[in-house]
């Protein structure tokens, strides 16, 4: 699957770079994108971004599904109910985890200093952990991880001058068929990404209090 599907013209790339406390206070939620496509190293500068999230063990469950393609973004969308901004952004990101392939390649996430002691060890710890577990319930396990890369990816956008949508408003058979996923992954959500065309709304959040006790 390549993110470079149909995108022969594409703008500059972006020069913002804003620190992490920006891009948090900076985003917010946008439904209406600038009709240009995504500049194609932004994306994928975002993309390497995000992989330096961190996982349990280092597991790196997450998988990136890029849909630039005009009409697999109109059957995504209708697979989101119809949801617009599926269609407005220039990318749709789809974040998922594939706890199979993970454990299928497990060797390939122990460090690499620590040699075929570490790459054996990483075996026996994920197979101690979820060898008697069914692919439901270490799926979830793996949803966990990748639902870290899903907050690092919209910060990452940001810091890069580009918005974003997180979504969960979608039948994730018809996604999973759409992009011809394996049964047995499950979705961080699907992310629209591009340049804003709209402000959005303001951020309205719980004080701090109410959600907060401090021992
Ligand atoms: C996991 C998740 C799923 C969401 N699903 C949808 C969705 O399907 N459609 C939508 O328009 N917004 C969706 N949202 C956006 C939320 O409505 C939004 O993040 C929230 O109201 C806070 O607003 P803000 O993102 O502008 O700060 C989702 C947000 C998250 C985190």
């Amino acid at each position: 699957m390549t993110p470079m599907t149909n995108v022969t013209e594409q703008p500059a790339r972006s020069t913002t770079n804003l620190s992490v406390a920006e891009a948090i206070k900076t985003r917010v939620s946008i439904r209406k994108y600038v009709q240009e496509p995504m500049n194609q190293d932004d994306l994928r500068e975002i993309l390497e971004l995000t992989s330096l999230a961190p996982s349990a063990w280092n597991a790196q469950t997450w998988r990136f599904a890029v849909v630039q393609d005009a009409d697999l973004k109109e059957k995504l969308k209708d697979a989101a109910y119809g949801q617009g901004q599926i269609t407005s952004a220039p990318a749709v990101i789809v974040v998922y985890s594939d706890m199979e392939d993970t454990l299928a390649t497990v060797e390939e996430t122990a460090h690499p200093g620590m040699g075929e002691e570490g790459r054996v060890g990483q075996r026996k710890t994920f197979e101690g952990a979820f060898g008697q577990q069914d692919v439901a319930q270490r799926g979830q396990w793996g949803l966990t991880q990748a639902n870290i890369a899903f907050g690092f990816l919209m910060l990452a956008a940001r810091s890069k001058g580009y918005d974003t949508v997180p979504m969960l408003g979608f039948n994730p058979q018809a996604v999973k068929e759409l992009l011809g996923l394996p049964e047995h992954v499950q979705f961080a959500g699907l992310l629209p990404i591009g340049k804003r065309a709209e402000e959005g709304y303001p951020q309205h959040r719980h004080n701090l209090d109410r959600v907060t006790k401090f021992y």
